[in-house]
């Protein structure tokens, strides 16, 4: 079983994201065990805070170094990811020299209303990611058009088709896993 840290780039209670990877955390239950960090706790970035590193900071990248693997999950905003999802990359990248992403296996998707799915987020978040040093699983990748009721409560992908494509593609990323912890 891998241990995969779980950043979901929106706050929403109702966020479609959130039940992205709640989905997806369902279909890899038998491979994977999600824990999902807490990126509301995180201050704003500021180099002075780390005269005294907040707690929630010095979580965050205690969870990222003890996590098998990473898992970002993003929201759209004009035709960017979240800036709760830049926030958190700044902090973990920092202080100078200890970078916590760096050599960690990871992977993006993401979820929107539009028809795009968020493949404008995914590509820059990926080149960021990239930049970081993790190491980003290339393919496949799930850009996911999210409907209402496409997810239901109980994090049950309503339709086949797109369940069985979520379903591979998480386990592609726990092959992925496997092959570079
Ligand atoms: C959006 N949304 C959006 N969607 C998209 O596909 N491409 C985009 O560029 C944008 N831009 C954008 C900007 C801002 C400021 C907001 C608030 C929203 C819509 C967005 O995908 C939608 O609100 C999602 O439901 C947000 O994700 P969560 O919160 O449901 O996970």
């Amino acid at each position: 079983m891998h241990k995969v840290l779980v950043l979901v780039g929106s706050l929403r209670s109702g966020s479609i994201n959130r039940k992205l990877a709640g989905a997806l955390e369902k279909l890899s239950s038998d491979r994977l065990a999600f824990t999902y960090a807490k990126l509301g706790d995180l201050p704003l970035y500021n180099d002075e805070l780390w005269n005294d590193p907040p707690a929630a900071v010095t979580k965050l990248k205690a969870d990222i170094e003890a996590a098998d693997a990473v898992l970002f999950v993003t929201p759209e905003y004009n035709r960017t990811y979240s800036s709760i999802i830049a926030n958190a990359l700044h902090w973990g990248s920092r202080p100078y020299g200890k970078n916590s992403w760096s050599g960690k296996p990871a992977a993006i998707t993401g979820a929107s209303p539009g028809a795009i799915g968020t493949a404008a987020a995914q590509a820059l978040l990926r080149s960021v990611v990239l930049h970081l040093d993790s190491v980003v699983m290339g393919q496949p990748e799930l850009y996911l058009q999210v409907k209402e009721g496409l997810i239901a409560d109980d994090h049950t992908i309503t339709n086949e088709g797109t369940e069985k494509f979520a379903s591979g593609w998480i386990n592609a990323f726990a092959d992925f896993i496997d092959k570079h912890k």
